[in-house]
């Protein structure tokens, strides 16, 4: 009786086995992002910490031993926010060493400024992608705009996009002379290209957790979206209008993990998902380990940051980000005092309170904090004004801006400040 059984059950499963053979496929995709730089497991975080990258090297050899098919993705920040290089060029030779299939450029790969970005991390063997990335002067990319990886006779299409919201964390001058296409334009100018080249295609989307659902919302079927930017971590899918949003979480904590099925026209007909923590029993790569020996914790630890405040929830920019679209209102506008408002402080006033909610861009507001921080944020400018959302950076044809009124200008144009104002002739001066 038990051997019939047995036998009726490896008929059962090597039937469902050949089923799978002849009528679909699987994949398994790995995926990380956020990594802020961060070598060493979370320092901060008490008792048994996860992550690091020696532990990474290791689970990811591992699941590959397991699987040679998979494929591996990051979606974006894998440099540290705060700027330490020597950490970031050991944290870019570990991604060497682990050999990414494809890893998309977030705003923090250019914290060392664009020339770092181009003599050192483009030069490297890591697999940059973005579709939304421009040099301003040329419009030639900064990276390829996707990459076609084969696993198993499937060609797997990976597509990378950043959004300029992104960049609003970044000094501007770090990424001055670059230009980041809308979402919509880097989609409709390779999105068909790399469909048509793949059998399926898998989106790294360093737009934040808003920004994952806008997209996902607006373009129905993309299919699997790996976000980035924001560190959160995915412990169930978001699912959206036939998309599947996936987050790994910050600092490296975890390997995210797809398992997926397709039919045998290599649509998606399961999946499942899992955050694979770096727990202390995974033994360190003995290889990454002596690369990283000599970069202390406080250098290259997980870094849970606070962001700056936003408690307003208005968006302050600095007045390039909106002149990447609005050139001829920037050149304007830099003709004019509102430009010059802070520098027209005497140097000793420019550090006082009484001064800054007039004299600079959202004071008390999430905005200017001080010259050191925030230094794009002095003087009054577009967004002192113009109260814009964080969308129309990115999407500016689905979120549109408000017309400026006059009590915009009293609030700063007071009666005591500004005797003469009168809103029309003052208006006629600052026209753009
Ligand atoms: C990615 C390009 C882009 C960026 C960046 C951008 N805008 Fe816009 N903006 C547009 C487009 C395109 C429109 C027109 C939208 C439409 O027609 O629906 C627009 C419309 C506007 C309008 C309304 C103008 C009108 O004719 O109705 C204002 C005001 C404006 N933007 C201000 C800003 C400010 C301030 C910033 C910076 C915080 C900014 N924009 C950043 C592309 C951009
Ligand atoms: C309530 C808003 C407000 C505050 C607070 C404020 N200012 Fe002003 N300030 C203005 C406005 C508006 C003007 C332009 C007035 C005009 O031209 O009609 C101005 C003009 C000036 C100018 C003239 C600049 C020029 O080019 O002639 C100086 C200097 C100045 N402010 C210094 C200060 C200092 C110093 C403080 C802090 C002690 C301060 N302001 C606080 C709104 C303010
Ligand atoms: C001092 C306030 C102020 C500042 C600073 C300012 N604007 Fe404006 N802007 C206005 C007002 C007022 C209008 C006209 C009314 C409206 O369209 O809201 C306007 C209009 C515009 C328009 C629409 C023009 C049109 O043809 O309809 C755009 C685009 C714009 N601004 C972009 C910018 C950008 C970009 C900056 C920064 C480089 C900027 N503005 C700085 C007050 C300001
Ligand atoms: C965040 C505060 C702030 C807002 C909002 C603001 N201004 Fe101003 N404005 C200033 C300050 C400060 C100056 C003085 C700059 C200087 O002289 O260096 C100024 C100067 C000016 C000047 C130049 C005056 C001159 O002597 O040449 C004009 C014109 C002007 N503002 C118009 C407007 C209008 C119109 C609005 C509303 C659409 C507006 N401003 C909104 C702070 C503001």
């Amino acid at each position: 009786m038990l051997s019939v059984l047995l036998t009726l059950l490896t008929l059962l499963t090597s039937t469902r086995l050949l089923a799978l053979h002849t009528d679909g496929h699987e994949l398994t995709i790995l995926f990380t992002g956020s990594t802020d730089g961060a070598i060493w497991p979370c320092e901060s975080c008490a008792l048994d910490p996860i992550g690091g990258l020696a532990r990474r090297a290791t689970e990811i050899a591992r699941l590959r031993r397991q699987n040679p098919g998979i494929v591996l993705v990051d979606s974006g920040d894998l440099l540290s926010a705060r700027g330490h290089v020597r950490g970031d060029r050991k944290v870019m030779q570990v991604y060497e060493h682990i050999g990414y299939d494809a890893v998309n450029v977030g705003d923090q790969e250019f914290v060392h400024g664009r020339s770092f970005f181009q003599a050192e991390l483009s030069e490297s063997t890591i697999p940059l992608i973005s579709a939304s990335l421009l040099c301003a002067d040329t419009g030639a990319l900064l990276a390829s705009p996707y990459t076609i990886k084969n696993v198993e006779n499937m060609r797997i299409g990976i597509l990378g996009l950043v959004d300029a919201q992104a960049f609003l964390m970044l000094r501007p001058d770090n990424h001055s002379g670059i230009r980041v296409a809308t979402i919509t334009e880097a989609l409709n100018r390779f999105l068909p290209e790399v469909r048509a080249r793949s059998d399926f295609v898998i989106i790294l989307s360093h737009l934040g957790v808003d920004g994952d659902r806008d997209l996902a919302e607006v373009i129905p079927g993309l299919g699997i979206i790996i976000g980035g930017h924001s560190g959160w971590a995915s412990v169930e899918p978001v699912n959206i209008n036939g998309n599947t949003i996936v987050r790994p979480g910050q600092g490296g904590e975890y390997i995210g993990r797809l398992d997926l099925r397709l039919d045998s026209a290599y649509s998606l007909e399961s999946f499942t998902h899992s955050l694979i923590p770096l727990t202390g029993d995974i033994p360190e790569d003995p290889a990454v380990a002596a690369m990283v020996e000599d970069v202390p914790v406080w250098e290259a630890g997980s870094q849970k940051q606070v962001m700056p405040s936003t408690a307003t929830g208005r968006l302050f920019s600095p007045s390039a980000h909106c002149g990447a679209c609005h050139g001829d209102a920037l050149s304007v506008w830099q003709q004019q005092k509102h430009a010059r408002a802070f520098d027209a402080l005497p140097p000793e006033r420019q550090g006082n309170l009484g001064c800054l909610p007039c004299h600079a861009s959202g004071w008390g507001q999430g905005g200017y904090i001080d010259a050191e921080r925030t230094p794009h944020l002095s003087n009054v400018n577009c967004t002192a004004c113009h109260v814009v959302e964080r969308k129309h950076l990115s999407w500016p044809e689905q979120s549109a801006v408000p017309e400026v009124t006059e009590d915009n200008c009293l609030r700063c144009h007071t009666a005591s400040r500004s005797p003469q104002f009168d809103f029309r002739t003052y208006l006629e001066q600052i026209e753009h």
